[in-house]
């Protein structure tokens, strides 16, 4: 019986893996060749979906993109035994875009079954919680401290820090909640966890609820990723059938369980606070801090609010002890960061990496340049509320600090790149506009001033008295930045601000630069 395995990410089954699956399965029965399929994560490698693998003697052998057209003339080439094909690979491991990278948070990811705590278990799955019950409590966030581990959902804060605030406040109940939102423009590593290895998900929540002294876990995902919502559930449901969640977690005396909530679509609901209203049944306003979600969050209960990475890298941490984690990265930003790759880009992706790669590396080396072939103009990192960064700035290094220094943010690791034919005043209204949109309304610079940019970067786009309105246009920014409850009217400012410094020609009167040329 041959394995064969094709990915069920929602990535792969866009382009057809599921009509892939059934054509392997049924060629296969008509051919007398009996195989096995086993429905996996993704790789990461989005453009080389659907990736179908075989094991062979060698190892697995990749062929891809497959397309089920495709299937008959693999079987003809006998690819079951990783024979010569078109569309063959050779060993993932060695494709560069894999062989480049440093898995920890991945390592399993497509490789696995999802839903199998077999598999989970003999790829070293519930290794770090076993560590975890073992040292303890104190010892769990001294670990997840050292490790320097910082949030991966946007602000960077050190993991550990948060653990230990809601560890040391009293009360009767704790909460663990886990941030699935997952709004980032160009962002999908949360989705790939859930769908693509579950289990590491709920591990990690777990050992943050021995950590703090938590009874009860929310993951709070968005209502866009129905594949993740399914598949986590029915990872929820046998993690508790097989005793990792309930009354005595793994066989100790914790008590411990996880509920899947889904949002019901909207960018504000990721902000933790906002995120803990609309868990409370409320719509997703904003919170005024403090008190902190540490202290009083979920139903005024001492809450850990963590970024699915975040909490999918402690497993790692627990397994193989902080030193191991930290020795990867740059400065403060330790550890690897899964960067998404995204936009108008030739190899888009997954790139799971130590801190320090330079933005350049990322999208030129790594991601091939754009998909269109045309020059690379700018690129738009950590979501919308990110700023963009022009070829001159390709030297950055990924890294907390060197982005904050350029004033951007790495935020949730996603990259979006644009060619040249982007219009970057139409970015800066967007940001804008989308700001307006999404705003949940509860401060003026934000509710009002997001509405006003985009008229005054209208009129911009217009021609109309043109030097003023970027004088008011720049004041207005400082106004939300400085004057903004959260970070949404806060860090708009970004993507508009480094458009209109990098881009100034973008904001000429249309007419002026037509004339120019
Ligand atoms: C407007 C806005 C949207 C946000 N969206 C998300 C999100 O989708 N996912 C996320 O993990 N964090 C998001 N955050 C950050 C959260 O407020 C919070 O910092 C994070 O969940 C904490 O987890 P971490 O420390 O593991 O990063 C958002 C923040 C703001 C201001
Ligand atoms: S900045 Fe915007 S989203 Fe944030 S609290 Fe103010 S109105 Fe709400």
């Amino acid at each position: 019986m041959t394995r064969v395995f094709i990915p069920k990410d929602v990535a792969a089954l866009a382009v057809g893996a599921n009509k892939v699956a059934k054509a392997i399965g049924d060629i296969a029965a008509a051919r007398g060749k009996p195989v096995s399929i086993v429905r996996t994560g993704s790789r990461g490698m989005l453009f080389l979906e659907p990736l179908v693998e075989v094991e062979t003697d060698a190892g697995r052998i990749a062929y891809g993109p497959v397309m089920a057209s495709d299937v008959v003339s693999l079987f003809d080439a006998d690819f079951l035994s990783g024979a010569p094909h078109a569309l063959r690979i050779g060993r993932p491991e060695d494709h560069p875009f894999l062989a480049r990278q440093t898995r920890l948070t991945f390592a399993r990811c497509g490789i696995t079954d999802p839903l199998s705590l077999d598999d989970y278990a003999a790829h070293d799955g519930w290794r770090g919680f076993k560590r975890a019950l073992e040292t303890g409590p104190a010892a769990i966030v001294t670990e997840v401290t050292q490790s320097g581990l910082r949030g991966r959902g946007g602000a960077g804060f050190p993991t550990g820090i948060k653990w230990k605030t809601v560890a040391d406040t009293q009360a009767d109940r704790k909460y663990i909640v886990c941030n699935a939102d997952e709004g980032d423009s160009g962002t999908f590593a949360d989705r790939m966890v859930m769908e693509g290895d579950p289990f590491m998900l709920i591990e990690g929540m777990t050992i943050c609820a021995i950590a703090v002294g938590a009874t009860k876990g929310y993951v709070y995902c968005r209502s866009e990723y129905p594949h993740a919502i399914r598949t986590f559930n029915e990872a929820l449901r046998l993690a508790r059938h097989a005793g990792w969640l309930g009354n005595a977690v793994g066989g100790s005396e914790h008590r411990f369980d996880i509920e899947l909530r889904v949002g019901a679509g909207s960018y504000v609901c990721g902000e933790e606070t906002a995120l803990l209203d609309s868990l409370e049944g409320k719509r997703g306003v904003v919170r005024a801090k403090p008190p902190l979600p540490a202290h009083k969050g979920l139903f005024q209960r001492p809450t850990v609010v963590n970024n699915v990475l975040s909490f999918a890298a402690v497993p790692f941490v627990l397994t193989e002890g902080a030193a191991a984690y930290a020795n990867f990265g740059m400065g403060r930003s330790r550890g690897t960061m899964p960067i998404q790759i995204a936009g108008n880009v030739r190899y888009g992706g997954l790139f799971e990496t130590a801190f320090g790669l330079t933005l350049g590396e990322i999208v030129e080396t790594i991601g091939g340049g754009t998909a269109s072939g045309r020059p690379i103009r700018a690129v738009q990192c950590g979501g919308p509320l990110g700023a963009y960064f022009p070829p001159s700035l390709f030297d950055t290094p990924f890294d907390y600090e060197a982005f904050t220094a350029r004033d951007g943010l790495i935020g949730h690791g996603g990259v979006v790149v644009f060619d040249d034919s982007v219009d970057m005043a139409e970015m800066a209204r967007f940001a804008m506009e989308f700001c307006a949109v999404e705003s949940c309304g509860k401060c003026t610079p934000c509710r009002i001033g997001a509405v006003r940019g985009k008229e005054v970067i209208e009129r911009i786009m217009l021609g109309t008295n043109v030097e003023a309105n970027i004088i008011l246009l720049e004041d207005l920014c400082q106004t939300m930045k400085f004057g903004s409850l959260c970070a949404l009217g806060g860090f708009v400012p970004y993507p508009v601000m480094s458009a209109l410094r990098h881009y100034p020609e973008d904001f000429r009167p249309r007419a002026a630069a037509a004339a120019a040329e």
